[in-house]
């Protein structure tokens, strides 16, 4: 690894391809990325010291916090899940939805009576912390790693915590929001030792960041 270039660690698929627009927009590419058929995971632009590496989104904080990558991008659903020591630095404004408590409607009162009840996620630590800290509710977390919304449809659990986008999956298997989270965006974070190390070169991409995500608000684009 040479210590002079800055890692990235992005998270594959439509947030990489979203983050790498962002960079572009600021001077900062990576040719090699951009061919679609490449099965590679590690890019180089030497020209401009920069460095890619693609990951499983949950464990770019964890790429980061070591210091495997200098920054990162991740969901905060992500970063509240894995609960990483890091500096979160911008709201990049982008893969935007909500972390919420879902089920059919008649486990509403379930909620209300502070009930023992079963919580499917892939968020156990989100999903613990709502309900410990937040409502004071004694539940039995189960964790899933995918289709949570079968949790309640077949009877594995009273309700579900997971994020809502469009909301079509929870419409098209009869399942309402029952409660409301937290809202999730995709964030920049900064490994903290290369945050003092690479001062001058991070903070100039957190600044010109900042500007690029401030110009396509105002266009109407976030
Ligand atoms: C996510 C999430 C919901 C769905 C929400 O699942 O867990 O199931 O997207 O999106 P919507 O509100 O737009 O329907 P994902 O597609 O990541 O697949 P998974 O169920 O295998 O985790």
């Amino acid at each position: 690894m040479k210590e002079d270039y800055i890692t990235f660690a992005l998270a594959k698929g439509r947030l990489a391809r979203t983050t790498m627009g962002f960079l572009r927009q600021i001077g900062i590419t990576c040719a090699e990325m951009e061919d679609p058929d490449t099965r590679k995971l590690v890019f180089t632009n030497d020209d401009l010291g920069v460095r890619f590496f693609l990951s499983k989104p949950s464990d770019v904080p964890t790429f980061v916090e070591y210091g495997a990558a200098d920054l990162g991008v991740a969901g905060k659903d992500t970063l509240m899940e894995e609960g990483r020591r890091l500096y979160e630095v911008l709201d990049l404004g982008v893969g935007k939805c909500r972390m919420c408590v879902c089920g059919p409607a008649a486990a509403a009162e379930r909620l209300q009576h502070h009930e023992m009840i079963r919580v499917a996620t892939k968020y156990p630590v989100i999903a613990k912390d709502y309900f410990r800290n937040k409502k004071h509710q004694t539940v039995e977390i189960i964790k899933l790693n995918g289709s949570v919304e079968l949790g309640p449809i077949v009877g594995l659990s009273d309700v579900i915590v997971d994020i809502v986008e469009t909301g079509s999956t929870l419409r098209e298997n009869g399942l309402v929001v029952l409660e409301e989270v937290c809202d999730i965006s995709a964030k920049l974070v900064v490994n903290q030792v290369s945050m003092k190390m690479k001062q001058e070169r991070i903070s100039a991409i957190i600044e010109d960041l900042k500007r690029v995500v401030c110009e396509e608000k105002n266009q109407g684009n976030l």
